[in-house]
């Protein structure tokens, strides 16, 4: 029988903290009948955001065509959409079942293409863009092919979205963490960049590429075009690739921000040399698609033979799945005025997002009201990364400690600390140490998407039980 021994040690070493013990534990209190606010993850869709209905008309028209044939079809669809569904059956006549062209079907690439060129005002080229399934498989197909050996490393925001750090370890590659800037919004900070990539190559490891979020996950935070651009320039100074994963880019909601793509910065820079890959999905924005798992990478300043090889590498896994491939498609062309279905589109896009933005406000502005705790008011994503405070323990010297001993103990605090407010409260959120930070300070990461009375809720209980753990703790101290 295989032991744990005999597994890929890459493997034993990844870690994903969203789907850790304390969702376990969680899922757990769960079945014994405890109400659970699920605020652990960015998955919209189980948290009561419906689907909206012209993506599901779509793929329930695809996965079954005769409903086309069906007397009642236009009194069942709006015309637009069963319009479309012919049209989509015409450039793929194989449907739903079928395996597509590896890097996704051509016309839905052509419809990708077209959005970028409309929402940035810059050229974009089908051929440059690959479908996949989520943004994650585009995250793990650019980093595995620009991973050479062990000692190539990628840098990573901290805190920073754990798949980053989990497929690294997964594919044998090195992390060059660089803090976010917390005391400015989590910008990135060019003097912070360039220390960790100095030490990193004094360490003998050699930069590949950069991974920017944008807007960012966990933070919350809309960067800025000065910061985008710097970002270009310090990658370009040190030969690196970007990864700059867009998949919030619907989700700004506050005045002033607005979500720039490093493609149109680029564009705007004249910048022909530094490569770059970026992500977007279905899963986020307004449409909260998770379980399609659709999505697409697009690349700029790319070589013809390094495309075919990522082309290639897309082809060993055949294709990415179908459904997904139109629940982009939906995305990336959603019905226009005029078209029957573009009022409910509409109204749905709206409330979605007027009530993501309501909920931002909400949860930054009731935090902040908390002794002890406190929270950049989320400018855009799904999440808040809260910084709380704790008394400090009796007889523990910190002040001795080096930073792994004390990442180690701020850890145990923060674990115990989620694990205390799952148990009392039913609240799940994820401890920050599972995103990453600096020592001597403490986060938990909570999501925004439960319902605003939820929210409301979720905002009473915890002030309450951090005044109780608080105490409890100062009691013990
Ligand atoms: C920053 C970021 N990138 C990528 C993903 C993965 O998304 P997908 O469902 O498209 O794979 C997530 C999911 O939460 C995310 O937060």
């Amino acid at each position: 029988m295989v032991t744990k021994e005999l597994l890929n040690p890459n493997l034993l070493r990844a870690e994903y903290a969203v789907r850790g013990p304390i969702l376990q534990r969680a899922q757990h209190l769960e079945e014994q009948g405890k109400k659970i606010i699920y605020c652990n993850i960015g998955n919209p869709q189980a948290l009561s955001q419906a689907p909206l209905s012209y993506v599901r008309q779509m793929l329930s028209l695809l996965e079954y065509p005769e409903l086309l044939e069906h007397p009642q079809s236009l009194k069942l669809y709006p015309k637009d959409i069963v319009e479309r569904a012919l049209l989509v059956l015409k450039h793929h006549p194989h449907g739903m079942g079928a395996y597509t062209q590896s890097s996704g079907i051509p016309f839905i690439r052509r419809a990708v293409a077209e959005f970028i060129a409309k929402r940035d005002g810059i050229p974009a080229n089908k051929d440059h863009i690959i479908l996949t399934d989520g943004a994650s498989k585009g995250v793990q197909a650019a980093i595995l092919a620009l991973l050479k050996n062990r000692n190539d490393g990628f840098l990573i925001p901290i805190p920073q979205y754990p798949l980053y750090s989990a497929t690294i370890s997964l594919y044998g590659g090195t992390q060059i963490g660089y803090f976010l800037d917390e005391e400015n919004h989590w910008q990135l900070n060019e003097g912070i960049l360039i220390e960790s990539i100095t030490k990193a190559i004094q360490e003998g490891i050699h930069p590949v590429a950069i991974a920017v979020i944008n807007p960012g996950n966990p933070t919350g935070a809309v960067l800025t075009l000065e910061n985008i651009r710097m970002i270009i320039g310090f990658a370009k100074r040190h030969g690196l690739a970007i990864m700059a994963d867009e998949v919030y880019q619907e989700n700004v909601y506050a005045t002033g921000c607005k979500f720039h793509s490093f493609a149109k910065v680029m564009h705007e820079l004249d910048e022909r040399d530094v490569t770059l890959f970026s992500f977007h999905s279905v899963s986020k924005g307004f449409l909260g698609e998770c379980g399609h798992r659709g999505g697409y990478m697009e690349l700029r300043n790319i070589r013809d033979d390094v495309l075919a090889q990522l082309v290639k590498q897309q082809s060993i896994n055949l294709c990415s799945n179908v459904a997904g491939q139109i629940a982009t498609y939906m995305m990336v062309a959603p019905p226009q005025p005029g078209d029957e279905s573009f009022e409910t589109y509409a109204k749905e896009r709206e409330q979605i997002l007027r009530s993501l933005k309501t909920k931002a406000e909400i949860l930054g502005r009731e935090i902040n009201k908390i002794e002890g705790m406190s929270v950049d008011v989320p400018q855009g994503a799904m999440y808040a990364f809260v910084k709380f405070e704790l008394p400090s323990d009796a007889g523990m010297d910190t002040s001795s400690m080096n930073a792994g001993e004390r990442r180690a103990y701020e850890t145990k605090r923060e674990t115990e600390y989620c694990m205390s407010l799952l148990e009392e409260t039913g609240i799940c959120v994820v401890p920050g140490s599972g995103f990453g930070q600096p020592a001597g300070t403490l986060h938990f990461r909570t999501t925004f998407l439960p319902p605003q009375d939820e929210i409301e809720d979720l905002v009473r209980k915890l002030k309450k039980f951090h005044e109780r753990y608080t105490k409890a703790e100062s009691i013990v101290s």
